[in-house]
């Protein structure tokens, strides 16, 4: 199946958001060392999440990765899964560089481009998983991601976020919950890596 771009594709994402303090564009620039940093370092992170993830994606399901970054999750995703289409999302162009330079090896399946959390350019239910890694914390606006993240999840799919324990969580979950879904919220521990235990919702 394909993963369609449609008509409110933006090739940027917006600028500016009132200036808050997580602002769009705060990793611009400095995706070339994060990219290394995250290859070196996080990658039995991604892993760990991606075996969580792939758990939830039906045959030749789509995902979609907000503020995938480089892209190193959907790399991991991919290689588990050669049936699934993948896409990843994130505002800072160096980023989604990283990103489809990490995903050129499986470019057919997978695409990545520049937008926000609260303007995804994808049809309405287009994926069955709606993933997001160490991004929440980031967003300028987590309600309005919130309602963008459940606009595009198919009916039945799943939204699954990994975070810090201080992401705004509760604002995301009271956002998308107006499907009625009860969340989950639950310690997501990455052991025995030298990193703090995530949080993982999943709605
Ligand atoms: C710490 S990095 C995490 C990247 C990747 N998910 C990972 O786990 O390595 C946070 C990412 O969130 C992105 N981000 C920040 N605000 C965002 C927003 N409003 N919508 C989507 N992504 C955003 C940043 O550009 C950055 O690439």
């Amino acid at each position: 199946m394909r993963i369609h771009l449609p008509g409110r594709h933006r090739s940027h994402a917006r600028a500016g958001h009132g200036g808050h303090a997580h602002d769009d564009n705060s990793f611009a620039g400095s995706a070339e060392h994060y990219d290394r940093l995250a290859r070196r370092w996080m990658r039995g992170v991604y892993r760990r999440i991606a075996r969580d993830v792939v758990a939830a994606l039906p045959v030749e399901g789509t995902v979609l990765d907000i503020g995938t970054g480089p892209g190193h999750l959907l790399v991991e995703i991919g290689a588990l899964r050669p049936d699934v289409h993948l896409a990843g999302i994130d505002p800072a162009p160096d980023m989604i560089e990283a990103a489809r330079r990490n995903l050129a090896s499986i470019r057919e399946r997978a695409t990545a481009v520049v937008g926000d959390v609260v303007h995804l350019p994808f049809d309405d239910g287009s994926f069955d998983v709606v993933v997001s890694s160490l991004s929440l914390h980031h967003w300028a606006d987590p309600t309005g991601g919130g309602a963008e993240v459940a606009r595009v999840r198919r009916p039945g799919g799943q939204i699954r976020i990994y975070d810090l324990r201080s992401a705004p969580f509760a604002d995301l979950h009271a956002a998308v919950s107006g499907d009625g879904r009860p969340g989950r919220l639950a310690r997501f521990p990455i052991t025995p890596l030298p990193f703090p235990a995530l949080r993982r919702l999943v709605l």
